[in-house]
């Protein structure tokens, strides 16, 4: 197999702020061209990695390597190929939309012409030439979101890192959100996001790590991530106790857990659409009758629970 060609390298990397061990030695490798998802609660120690990454904060041990480039020694070098969009936006709130592009383009040694070209490009990309000549602080969560994007794209880095890029958005400003960084992964970008959501790093991410109390806790897809917590379960709900004893007994051993108070059954299942049908086939085929069901897919919060013995923070 040719070897892999990692654009991100970090091993064993440890970060204190006093006496508090914020990373306690994370590996970390993201290939060329893919993203990798680094999940985690609150204070797991997400934007502290990818600040370190992006030559912002000093690190204690371990090496962290971009692009060839070691973090420690060549901050000049990895800062010349990577975008960062953090959760404390670059953006200047009382300059325009267009304004804050064509400056950044300027700071990264554009032409005005090109910037200027640039600008527009990215305005017209991220849905925001209607409000290009409106002063930042006049934007919506989601349109300032988009502009802090666009600002770490003017010089159209190979190596991005976003930080919570989708937090606090609507849902559908989180999907907008999540076309644009499709986009950006079409183009062969290399990007390490971090996200809250399980579902975030399911649709875009090729590899997944979740981070909790600094340390990495599992990795792999989303896929093996969630096989790790269990099956998809279907949840049926009958209209008595009699209806709930006699699909007990068709649907045997499937049965995982009964509900005797809501007369209803849990069954895990695999192949959700057949195993589902399958069900009520057995169901109808012997006339019992159903009031309700649902399907439960693992979550982030089941993923966490069974990974760390505890719920996510920072829920209500
Ligand atoms: N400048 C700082 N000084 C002291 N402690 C800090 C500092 N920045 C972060 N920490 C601590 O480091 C830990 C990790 O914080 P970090 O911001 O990396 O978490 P996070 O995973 O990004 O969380 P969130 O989801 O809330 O953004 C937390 O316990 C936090 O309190
Ligand atoms: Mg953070």
């Amino acid at each position: 197999m040719p070897k892999k060609d990692y654009v991100i390298q970090v091993k064993n990397l440890t970060k204190s702020y006093g006496e508090n061990n914020v990373l306690k030695g994370i590996d970390l490798n993201v290939e060329r061209g893919t993203m990798l998802a680094l999940l985690g609660p609150n204070g797991a120690g997400k934007t502290t990695t990818v600040r370190i990454l992006s030559t912002l904060l000093k690190f204690d041990g371990g090496s962290v390597m971009v692009e060839g480039y070691d973090v420690a020694k060549d901050a000049d070098k990895v800062r010349s190929v990577i975008g960062l969009t953090g959760q404390s936006a670059a953006v200047d709130e009382l300059l325009t939309g267009r304004e804050n592009l064509v400056m950044m383009g300027r700071l990264y040694r554009l032409t005005k012409r090109s910037a200027i070209a640039r600008a527009n490009e990215l305005l017209e990309e991220f849905d925001l030439l209607d409000a290009a000549d409106r002063p930042a602080k006049t934007y919506s969560g989601g349109m300032r979101r988009r502009l802090d994007l666009a600002v770490s794209l003017i010089a159209t880095p190979p190596v991005i890192f976003l930080d919570e890029p989708t937090t606090g958005l609507d849902p559908r400003s989180r999907i907008a959100m999540w076309d644009i960084i499709k986009k950006l992964m079409a183009n062969g970008t290399t990007i390490l996001l971090t996200t809250q959501y399980l579902e975030e790093a399911d649709q875009l991410a090729d590899q997944i790590i979740v981070i909790d109390g600094g340390k990495v806790i599992a990795e792999g897809t989303a896929k093996e991530l969630k096989g790790k917590v269990g099956k998809d379960r279907l949840e049926l709900a009958f209209a008595n106790e009699k209806a709930l004893a006699a699909a007990q007994k068709a649907l045997g051993a499937g049965v995982v857990s009964v509900d005797e108070k809501e007369h209803s059954v849990t069954i895990a299942i695999n192949d959700t659409n057949e195993d589902v049908k399958s069900a009520l086939d057995t169901l109808s085929k012997q006339k019992i009758e159903l009031i309700a069901m649902a399907v439960h897919k693992p979550t982030l919060d089941d993923v966490f629970l069974s990974l760390t013995g505890k719920q996510k923070k920072g829920d209500k």
